[in-house]
């Protein structure tokens, strides 16, 4: 991912010549990437080879998983759908959890049915609900409980998980209640304690808290679980923030605990193995001026990145042919959609555009395509796989029709 003779490549691929054969907007993703940020994640923890679940939701492609599986990735899934598609995509029921607050018991019952590693129960109802559904169907089901440590993850208020007034796990005391309830039953198997407490995480002590809170309260039950599943959470650098996540004091934290009570970890990483690995590209349709700014109305739009509008993520823009002038308004790139959040970024330093131009919207590989929507009865975009100089359509652009 470059410029060569100021055309962006993305691998061996010239975008203009992709843009011109597909049209845009296009989701473009680089195997290359997703491989090489599968090997750091693997290489930042190997001294205890975790079971690393890929969390379907940052991205629910078919290839994508694929790729990620056979790569030797499992699947965290929070839906019969996410779980069908892991399930589809080849990888291996004893290699996927299944977390949420809302599991229907026809969900609970599929993941029993395809005898998945854990399902990660998230209330004492939930809990009870697995139970009927184990005793109906005769069988033992492997389960984790999820912790609510109360620990503030220093991110975005909208992605946290882990702090006591958020809906996700259980509190200390329910916990206790439930691993003492589960000792005796007879169709439930507590092996996992399970924790995640939200998402873009760029600072390494939020983690260290969620773990001595579980190191103290495995102290005071003195239970032996075989798997404690952290989660993922694991941040990445989009535009200005050059923070990054240590992954080496959150090893030495994790091998610290792992001293004293000995289980197999698992992690649940979404945004770190696929979000630098995808873009958005993007045609310039008008340029409007006002006063103050120039107004780039693209042809992708809220309902394709959502990410900009709900959270007020920043993803860095790039024009994809480079030029030397500058402008001297500060542009505004926006999409068509009749929202004002419908906003991507408002920069003040930006090469000349003028409209048909190709731009890039970087890392959108996460929670991009799989947050997409309809709004406005527009087509959801084009996904490509990108491999050296090979090009493979791995979703097509929804047609109009599908639609109505
Ligand atoms: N495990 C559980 C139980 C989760 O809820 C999540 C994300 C993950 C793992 C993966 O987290 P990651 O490694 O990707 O941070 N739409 C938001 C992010 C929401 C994350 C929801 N849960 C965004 O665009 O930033």
């Amino acid at each position: 991912m470059k410029y060569i003779n100021k055309n962006y490549s993305f691998e061996k691929v010239n975008l203009e010549k992709l843009a011109k054969r597909f049209a845009t907007p296009i989701y473009c993703y680089s195997n290359q990437k997703i491989v090489k940020n599968i090997k750091n994640f693997k290489s930042n923890f190997k001294s205890f080879s975790p079971l690393i679940c890929f969390a379907v939701k940052a991205n629910s492609n078919t290839q994508i998983i694929k790729l990620i599986s056979k790569h030797g990735l499992g699947a965290d899934v929070v839906s019969k759908g996410e779980l069908m598609m892991a399930l589809k995509a080849g990888v291996k029921s004893k290699k996927i959890v299944f977390s949420g607050v809302g599991k229907t018991s026809s969900e609970l019952s599929y993941a029993i049915d395809k005898k998945i590693l854990l399902i990660n129960s998230e209330s004492k109802s939930e809990v009870l609900e697995i139970e009927k559904i184990a005793k109906e169907k005769n069988k033992i089901v492997d389960i984790g409980i999820r912790l609510n440590p109360n620990t503030d993850a220093k991110t975005l208020n909208q992605i946290s998980t882990g702090k006591k007034e958020n809906k996700f796990g259980v509190n200390q005391k329910t916990f206790i209640e439930l691993v003492n309830y589960l000792k005796k039953s007879k169709y439930i198997k507590l092996k996992c304690l399970s924790v995640h407490i939200g998402s873009q995480i760029l600072d390494h002590k939020p983690y260290q808290k969620m773990l001595e809170t579980i190191n103290k309260l495995i102290d005071k039950i003195h239970y032996k679980f075989e798997f404690i599943d952290l989660g993922g959470g694991m941040g990445i650098s989009y535009q200005q923030s050059k923070k990054k996540l240590n992954y080496k004091k959150y090893n030495y934290e994790i091998k610290k605990f792992l001293k004293k009570h000995k289980s197999k970890i698992i992690f649940e990483p979404g945004r770190s193995i696929i979000g630098n690995a995808g873009i958005l590209i993007s045609k310039v349709i008008y340029i409007k001026e006002n006063q103050k700014k120039k107004f780039i109305i693209l042809d992708a739009a809220m309902n394709d990145l959502i990410r900009p509008a709900l959270y007020g993520a920043k993803h860095k823009i790039i024009p994809l042919k480079k030029i030397k002038k500058i402008s001297k308004k500060t542009y505004e790139f926006v999409g068509p959609i009749c929202e004002t959040t419908d906003k991507f970024l408002t920069i003040n330093k930006f090469q000349i555009l003028k409209e048909k131009d190709l731009i890039i919207i970087c890392d959108v590989g996460a929670y991009g395509y799989s947050l997409s929507s309809n709004y406005n009865l527009r087509t959801k975009p084009i996904e490509i796989l990108v491999n050296g100089s090979k090009i493979t359509v791995i979703k097509k652009r929804q047609k109009l029709k599908d639609l109505f």
